[in-house]
């Protein structure tokens, strides 16, 4: 029997019996990568738990002149090859494919957006609908002005219902361009109605953090300068870039992962209790922290951050071939696909604790986590010789995969002497709830439905992520520091080892 089949006492209350509010989801770029590969079999998997309300559509708009027919054929066959439950159940698939039209819609062409208001009046009518909307933005990041002054002149940000606008990242490409996209945004929706998504703050474990630090009495009052040494936060990769490297060589590892994921994992890691898990005080906390980040400038930027780009290599057992040999990829091209840097937070809990950030692509595998370094005893009771296979203490929180956390401590090895060692006290969700978590994007998509933005990222903190980014950006962008190369399959340049060890410390190996 598999194991999500079997009578689960562990798994009871997991379930997540909210449903949404009848509406239609209108998906830009429909055929595009991230709707079948992520929000097509999210919807199927939300349908499946029942999720989705009787008066709920889809319309996919693309390029492509498609049927109905054709749209739906698409996406079941993208839903069979990427639902995270298999098999497929037949029935929930065909009720889901029966609420899916499609639309022409060409960004620049005004009728297009018309026939779009059309069809959506049509779905109200049929199918009771008052008038929700959410325009799904899966589209790349340079049509998300278009599209909300297109929605705007064909009259869709108005109607009886309420209207969202969910878009991905990255917002913008720095401070400047993050504002102007606001900015635009905001003639057209109001800033509760926009959705940013970072999926990282749909993944469980991320949302753990919080749970973790705010559900237990006993982290918190360690959770500070007074017993904490370091904080190191590991975003590995080891796929390289999966056909995006038009995407990636203008936007590096800096902007693809620290900017957003990273920092938010930093956000999350130092924030103050919010008064309530809810969007306004949860961001609020959040925002305190981006902008308590020390700046980085001139000199700090040589001596805190460290960029690299793979050259050939082996990874997992496989040759794979350099940066500069990727389809799309520049032949001189200077973008780092490796980052790493070292940030203060200026408040009173974090003062002096160095918060070190990597990630990169083409690393020995692929891992992020959290790992929190505390210092050492004050006094060696035992002495030296008794402590010397001892650690100091440290708690690991497993982001993927094999999401858990851990949590290093010294114990007495069993034997006459007197000789400790480092062992690990093990927490592991798959072994706890013996359950596979949901997709981030089923969170996410449910959430936004339902209108709770606390999970997606508010404009504030999309700009005090950039106001830390652009320094290091614009100092990169000049040579400084220099870009380093790494073999596929090693851990960056051997300046991302140099950082750590200049403060006497070295990076976890997970
Ligand atoms: C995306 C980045 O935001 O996150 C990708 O654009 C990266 O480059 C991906 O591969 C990683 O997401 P996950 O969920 O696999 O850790």
């Amino acid at each position: 029997m598999k194991v999500e089949e079997a009578p689960n006492p562990l798994a009871e209350g997991l379930h997540d019996y909210r449903v949404a509010d009848p509406a239609v989801m209108v998906i830009f770029g429909a055929t595009g990568d991230l709707s079948g590969r992520k929000l097509l079999p999210a919807l199927y998997n939300l349908a499946k738990q029942r999720s989705l309300p009787a008066g709920f559509a889809v319309v996919g708009t693309g390029r492509d002149d498609l049927t109905d027919q054709a749209f739906r054929k698409h996406a079941a066959d993208k839903i069979h090859e990427f639902s995270r439950t298999q098999p497929i159940d037949d029935r929930v698939l065909a009720a889901l494919l029966d609420s899916l039209t499609y639309v022409k819609v060409e960004f620049s062409k005004l009728e297009d957006f018309k026939t779009l208001a059309a069809k959506l009046q049509e779905l109200d009518n049929t199918r009771l609908i008052p008038g929700n909307r959410i325009f799904y933005c899966a589209t790349p990041p340079t049509t998300y002005e278009l599209i909300a002054v297109q929605l705007q002149a064909a009259g869709l940000n108005t109607s009886p219902g309420f209207r969202r606008i969910v878009i991905e990242k990255p917002f913008g490409l720095d401070l400047k361009s993050a504002r102007a996209l606001t900015e635009t945004l905001h003639k057209v929706f109001p800033e509760d109605s926009v959705y940013r998504i970072d999926h990282y703050l749909g993944k469980e474990t991320v949302q753990n953090i919080l749970a973790f630090r705010f559900a237990n009495a006993i982290f918190e009052p360690v959770w500070n300068t007074n017993l904490i040494d370091s904080v190191q936060i590991t975003v590995a990769e080891d796929i390289g870039l999966e056909n995006r490297g038009s995407y990636y060589d203008r936007t590096g590892a800096l902007r693809d992962i620290v900017q957003n994921h990273g920092l938010q994992l930093v956000a999350l890691v130092a924030m103050e209790p919010p008064l309530a898990f809810e969007a306004t005080a949860v961001r609020d906390e959040k925002v305190k922290v981006l902008r308590a980040i020390r700046p980085l400038i001139g000199e700090d930027i040589e001596q805190s951050t460290v960029r690299g780009q793979y050259a050939k290599g082996w990874v997992l057992g496989e040759q794979v071939g350099g940066y500069r040999e990727e389809p799309d990829v520049a032949p001189e091209s200077p973008t780092e696909t490796f980052a790493a840097l070292r940030l203060f937070i200026d408040n009173w809990r974090w003062a002096g604790v160095p918060f070190y950030i990597r990630a990169g692509k083409r690393l020995p595998k692929r891992i992020t986590e959290i790992r929190i370094q505390f210092k050492r005893p004050p006094h060696l009771t035992f002495g030296r010789e008794a402590m010397k296979e001892v650690d100091p203490n440290a708690l690991t929180l497993r982001i993927q995969p094999e999401e858990g956390i851990s949590l290093k401590f010294g114990a007495k090895v069993p034997s006459a002497g007197l000789r400790i060692r480092s062992v690990t006290m093990d927490f592991q969700y798959m072994t706890s709830f013996l359950v596979e978590a949901p997709e981030a994007y089923e969170r996410l998509l449910l959430d936004c439905m339902i209108g709770d933005p606390t999970l997606f990222t508010r404009a504030d903190e999309v700009e005090a992520a950039w106001m830390f980014i652009d320094p290091i950006e614009e100092s990169w962008r000049n040579g400084r520091p220099p870009l380093g190369t790494y073999p596929a399959g090693m851990w960056g340049p051997p300046a991302a080892a140099q950082l750590l060890q200049a403060d006497g410390r070295e990076w976890h190996r997970p």
